[in-house]
């Protein structure tokens, strides 16, 4: 099981721009604090704007939001170098940068990146923090300007800056959302109206027919989850929280007009969708390779380990089975 860790750089990064506002990395309780603070605000304010003007909002991101959302960017990006969903010859525009938790690692992939940003406080955070990364050619843009050769990127920031009419001019788009039932919906909603205006799913989902969470269940909400190992400090700053982060989830979106490369036809191919559930005699995870909502499973009897985990992508070989909503593996 692959673990994600914050670099060096990253770790750096944050203790000196903590710096810059008074405080050190091991106030871990002043920093836990600032991180209930923000918290607090993002539940009873959905949909403000990010308050950066405020002290402890600033502190909340650099030490808190920052490096978990580096993480989970990381990994929807390794998904997209999997898939080579990246195109470099397009030009990627990323929404609501704030401190650049998505740019470090698009900036690996484009030549140049422009960003829109409307904090001019998070704005100069971020300066600092990409400057450590000498090889990204940054450029902060005041308009959206998006045409078919645009790469439109949004971490965390698609309830914010929403622009679903120009989303649709782009060539590709990458969203990375919250794991909440309403904000993992409205992506997957918005993954139909895309695909309704000539867009390819190329990940989550391995297929253009409509979301089976949205068909068949009112409670389901497709989200991935990542293992984490997580420095000290920040461990420190968690001790203090009544939340603690042993996994990491979020819900993504990749779409793109150009045609993802199959090379397996195309229902042997499912994405596991759900954590891995024990029941009497088998194992079985929640599977996405089309429009009906099915499992997959593995009797006890033909193998004690489940292959797969959430997130993973599977290749249906060998005697499978349909029984009721769960594709059984024959041992
Ligand atoms: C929740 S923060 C996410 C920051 C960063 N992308 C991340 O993943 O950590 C949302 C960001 O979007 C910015 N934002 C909100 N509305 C915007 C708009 N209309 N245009 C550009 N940026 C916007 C906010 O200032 C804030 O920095």
């Amino acid at each position: 099981m692959k673990k994600y860790k914050l670099p060096t750089f990253l770790e750096n990064q944050v203790e000196v721009q903590l710096k810059k506002l008074g405080i050190g990395i091991a106030e871990s309780k002043k920093i836990s604090d600032a991180v209930l603070r923000m918290s607090d605000f993002y539940i009873q304010n959905p949909d403000a704007q990010t308050p950066w003007k405020e002290s402890w909002c600033q502190v909340a991101q650099i030490a808190y939001y920052l490096p978990l959302n580096y993480l989970r960017a990381q990994y929807v990006c390794d998904e997209a170098y999997k898939l080579s969903f990246f195109d470099p010859n397009t030009n990627c525009i990323e929404v609501g940068y704030g401190l650049g938790a998505l740019t470090l690692h698009l900036g690996e992939v484009f030549r140049k990146i422009q960003g829109i940003e409307v904090s001019q406080t998070a704005h100069s955070f971020f300066q600092d923090i990409i400057k450590s990364q000498n090889s990204v050619s940054f450029n902060q843009v005041k308009k959206l300007e998006v045409d078919d050769k645009s790469c439109v990127c949004f971490s965390y920031s698609l309830t914010e800056a929403i622009s679903v009419n120009q989303l649709k001019l782009a060539d590709s788009i990458l969203i990375i959302e919250p794991s909440t039932h309403q904000d993992a919906r409205s992506l997957q909603s918005l993954r139909q109206n895309l695909i309704d205006e000539g867009f390819y799913a190329w990940a989550p989902c391995t297929h253009q027919g409509q979301c089976p969470l949205l068909l068949h269940s009112q409670k389901d909400w497709c989200h991935h989850r990542i293992h984490i190992d997580m420095p000290d400090w920040f461990l420190g700053i968690e001790k203090h929280l009544p939340f603690k982060n042993k996994t990491l989830t979020l819900s993504y979106l990749l779409m793109s007009k150009r045609v993802p490369e199959l090379s397996l036809p195309q229902r042997q191919k499912v994405r596991i969708i759900g954590d891995v559930l024990e029941e009497k005699g088998k194992s079985k995870a929640l599977i996405c390779r089309g429009e009906e909502r099915e499992f997959f499973s593995i009797l006890h009897r033909d193998s004690k380990e489940f292959p797969h985990e959430r997130g993973d992508i599977a290749v249906l070989c060998g005697e499978i089975e349909k029984k009721g909503n769960e594709l059984r593996l024959k041992g």
